[in-house]
């Protein structure tokens, strides 16, 4: 048995087995659309809102709750649509509003619920607001709704504090008239001073727009940024990007983005049909992520942590029970995502080859095991691996060009073995292009070429070749898909009770569910915890014993 169904009994999918107030985020899955890299639908080599509605039935059928689209605002692209010019308008690199409108339609017509980005940290240099703050003075109004500072030492050269970016080297940029503008990103991307009127306002009407034209909700970028201290007060310390996540920072997890993220949640609760907002957040520990997602505050916050453990069993339990923990004591529900846009792809990150592969396939049925909400990265479903030999003259990430040619050291914390070494914070290669169909590039991408090379080798990973093949990953994550919506163990729920296991095993019971991940690189042999309903790898014969595969995991009804 490699992963083929057996029957299972049939529950309602929302039904919720600890009584706590259903609600279809609580443990939706949700996909996250690249826009760029899904599907072109006009033929310019460039993914857009057409070829995302055109492949929705991709998703439909893979069983998705939701899909997340990444920025299709107007931008200049800096940063891969992260630095918006108009956040009411749809570049037309990836269409228009009305392709906006009929993407979300479609998508509600399929049982998909859509859910798109909004970036409140920074603008884009091209927003008006900015245009107009680098044509004014120093002093002058328009600077207030940015960081402006006069510089350090005696002719103000030096940096207003030691502030780094993200994507790496000086967090300031000097205009000609001897002003410094804040940003924690590229110097595209000026931060907004959320402590000006008209940055609130401006932004609660953002997302009624949004949310008039019918969305679900928001991935709130930078949610824990967009407040900094008074006196803005340095760090102390260098290589900043690499403290993210781990340190209390200055300019980041400020007490004060909750009254934003509060206002937010009001402003959500005051449509009808549960919108919600997701942080995209970086607290230091587990209890700061969970403030903000708080009764009053946003619905879910991604639990990074997950994404950066090892493929360690001692690690992932110690992880998961933090998470579950935090999350539990403010009511909410824990994420679990394995890859994103921002970091080397986890079938790369646990090993290269076929390794990778298993413990990637295994590490996807133990997220979706889990009580909670999991989001996964397009591709992810066909396996797809970190493309980690791009030419550089072909790279467009500003982490790339800003970190030195080596990325930025914060753009893609993933605690990687070392066959994913040297691609961490490079972030061009887990964006290529999705393989749909076909013997060659494109691969069904569009009908002309991709914006960034695909590999020769993807003909056996389109979603045409690995559709009825029962052993290939899209099949797997269609299964699991499957039974998490009829196996009532599945999903909603906040807890897990570990059984005994052998050192680098993972048991775990669920109502009426056991899942076991083995994380060794050789079969273990486990006492029968029920009947296999579906498994990573090949599961041995059964009898009071049965051997369990290196780097699977399997599902068990019992
Ligand atoms: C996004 C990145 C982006 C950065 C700046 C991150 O959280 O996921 O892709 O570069 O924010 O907007």
């Amino acid at each position: 048995m490699t992963h083929e169904l057996t029957d299972v009994r049939l529950a309602s999918p929302s039904s919720n087995a600890t009584g706590r107030p259903a609600g279809w985020w609580r443990d939706a899955v949700i996909y996250q659309v690249y826009v760029r890299s899904f599907a072109d639908g006009d033929g310019d080599g460039v993914g857009d809102l057409r070829g995302v509605r055109e492949r929705l039935p991709h998703l439909a059928r893979l069983g998705v709750d939701a899909v997340w689209l990444t920025p299709f605002y107007v931008s200049p692209q800096a940063d891969g649509g992260y630095d918006v010019a108009d956040y009411r308008a749809v570049d037309p690199l990836f269409g228009d509003l009305a392709d906006a409108a009929g993407l979300v339609a479609a998508a509600h017509g399929l049982g998909l619920r859509v859910i798109v980005d909004v970036v409140p940290n920074h603008t884009s240099d091209r927003h008006p607001w900015f245009l107009a703050a680098r044509a004014g003075r120093p002093g002058c109004p328009d600077r207030a709704r940015y960081h402006f500072r006069p510089g350090r030492g005696a002719d103000g050269a030096l940096p207003p504090n030691d502030w780094e970016s993200v994507f790496g080297g000086p967090a300031w940029t000097r205009l000609p008239d001897g002003e410094w503008y804040l940003h924690l990103f590229a110097p595209e991307q000026p931060d907004l001073n959320w402590a000006h009127p008209e940055v609130p306002e401006e932004f609660a009407d953002i997302l009624r727009f949004w949310l008039d034209l019918g969305v679900d909700g928001f991935r709130v970028d930078v949610a824990h940024g967009m407040v900094k201290p008074p006196g803005l007060p340095d760090v102390g310390a260098a290589e900043q990007a690499t403290l993210i996540g781990s340190q209390p920072l200055p300019f980041f997890d400020q007490d004060g983005v909750h009254e934003i993220h509060r206002s937010w949640r009001r402003l959500l609760d005051s449509y009808g049909g549960e919108r919600i907002g997701v942080a995209e957040a970086w607290a230091p520990t587990s209890e700061r992520l969970a403030r903000y997602v708080r009764p009053d505050e946003l619905h879910q916050a991604f639990n990074f942590r997950f994404l950066n453990c090892p493929w360690d069993a001692a690690r992932m339990r110690e992880v998961i029970d933090e998470s579950l923990a935090a999350t539990t004591a403010v009511g909410a529900p824990t994420t679990w995502v394995l890859s994103n846009h921002d970091v080397v792809r986890h079938r790369t990150r646990y090993g290269s080859g076929p390794q990778g592969l298993c413990r990637a396939r295994a590490a996807a049925l133990l997220m979706l095991a889990l009580p909670g909400s999991a989001y996964l990265y397009q591709g992810e479903e066909l396996g797809l691996p970190e493309v980690t030999d791009l030419p550089d003259a072909l790279r467009q990430d500003p982490a790339f060009r800003r970190g030195g040619g080596r990325g930025a050291a914060g753009g893609g914390r993933t605690d990687a073995p070392s066959e994913a070494a040297g691609q961490e914070g490079l972030r061009d290669g887990c964006r290529v292009p999705i393989p749909w169909d076909g013997a060659r590039a494109p691969y069904g991408f569009g009908s002309a070429g991709a914006w960034l090379p695909q590999p020769a080798g993807w003909a056996g990973l389109t979603v045409a070749a690995q559709t009825g093949d029962p052993h290939s990953t899209l099949e797997l994550y269609r299964a699991a898909l499957e039974l998490r919506r009829v196996l009532p163990g599945l999903g909603a729920g906040d807890g897990v009770e570990w059984l005994p296991a052998p050192a680098g095993v993972l048991a775990f019971a669920r109502p009426g569910f056991v899942c076991t991940v083995n994380t060794l690189g050789r079969p273990v042999e486990l006492p029968v915890p029920g009947r296999p309903v579906l498994s990573s790898g090949p599961v041995g014969p059964e009898g009071p014993m049965v051997q369990i595969p290196a780097d699977s995991c399997t599902w068990w009804a019992i």
